[in-house]
């Protein structure tokens, strides 16, 4: 079958069965051409609260699945493929974190979205890398204990330097492996561009962008600016993204190795199966699960807006 062929197939399927599909912005184009809706972690958890579908398809990781049980807890949440975790949201178990919390008694804990929904039970308000700094700053407790990602809680730290945070060795191994003689090379050898960066990269890569935002951040950066150039220091897949939307302008990743292998692992085909009823893992959770895990993903959408 030809791609566009399988596209049609999904979409006819999709339709006549009332799935909805949800798709993050770092998967393959072909898969964003055949979702309802894509975007950012922020823009998918939002989404996930009003799907009218009986049956909702996450293309992504498994934690952004989970996201969408918890807040459509009656709905059929398949998870397009199985394999796809997040290393970052698998570092850190509920034993680890509820013994870490005996030593910052009385912070609240910020756990950013890529964590497991086990883990958020004993969380108090999740963030995204789009929401972190609003959230933290509307918290009235000065103490924070942020996990997982030190890099992205390192960011929100120097936004809002009146409050305590705390943080722990964690983050995304695909951002955080791109160093600072890689973001100064990039800019060396392209002079001109604009530098935008996901702040799950390492501060001395943050510090040197000219901006630091989501997935949707950086795009949405990139489309607006009447600059023509640009380095993309996030997952390869929003440079190739952002050269289709705007052919205009140029777009370099600010490194090859780039490229997080679970958000690339669904296919086309993977999607196909799941329309047809055959493939992918429905997710399933306990009632106690969901309704403690989320109310840190509540408060978030509260605080959020
Ligand atoms: P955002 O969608 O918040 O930009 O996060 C990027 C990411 O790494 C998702 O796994
Ligand atoms: Fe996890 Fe990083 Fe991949 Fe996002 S890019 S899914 S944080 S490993």
């Amino acid at each position: 079958m030809k791609i566009k062929e399988i596209q049609d197939e999904i979409l006819r399927l999709k339709k006549e069965n009332d799935i909805c599909i949800l798709a993050h912005s770092y998967q393959a184009h072909e898969i964003l051409e055949i979702a309802d809706f894509t975007g950012d972690s922020y823009a998918l958890s939002k989404q996930a609260a009003s799907v009218a579908n009986k049956t909702v398809i996450m293309c992504g990781v498994r934690f952004m699945a989970e996201t969408v049980k918890m807040l459509s807890p009656e709905k059929k949440v398949i998870l397009s493929c199985p394999e796809a975790g997040c290393p970052m949201a698998e570092q850190m178990d509920k034993e680890m974190i509820e013994s870490v919390k005996k030593m910052y008694d009385g912070y609240t804990v910020v756990a950013y979205i890529n964590t497991t929904a086990e883990l958020k039970t004993i969380c108090d308000v999740c963030v995204t890398s789009s929401s972190a700094v609003k959230i933290v700053k509307a918290i009235e407790n000065p103490n924070i204990l942020f996990i997982p990602d030190c890099n992205l809680g390192a960011y929100v730290a120097g936004q809002i330097p009146e409050k305590n945070i705390k943080l722990l060795q964690g983050g995304c191994p695909v951002h955080a492996a791109v160093t600072l003689t890689e973001a100064e090379k990039a800019k060396a050898l392209h002079p001109d561009a604009k530098l935008l960066v996901h702040p799950e990269c390492r501060p001395a890569v943050v510090e040197l962008a000219d901006y630091a935002g989501s997935t949707s951040g950086i795009m949405e950066y990139a489309k607006n600016s009447d600059k023509k150039e640009f380095i993309i220091g996030t997952e390869n897949s929003i440079a190739e993204h952002l050269q289709y939307e705007c052919p205009e302008k140029n777009f370099y990743p600010l490194s090859k190795q780039l490229i997080c292998p679970n958000m690339k692992a669904t296919t086309l085909v993977d999607v196909l199966k799941c329309v047809r009823g055959e493939g992918g893992e429905e997710i399933l959770m306990s009632d106690e699960t969901i309704s403690q895990a989320r109310k840190c993903i509540d408060k978030m959408i509260e605080l959020g807006g």
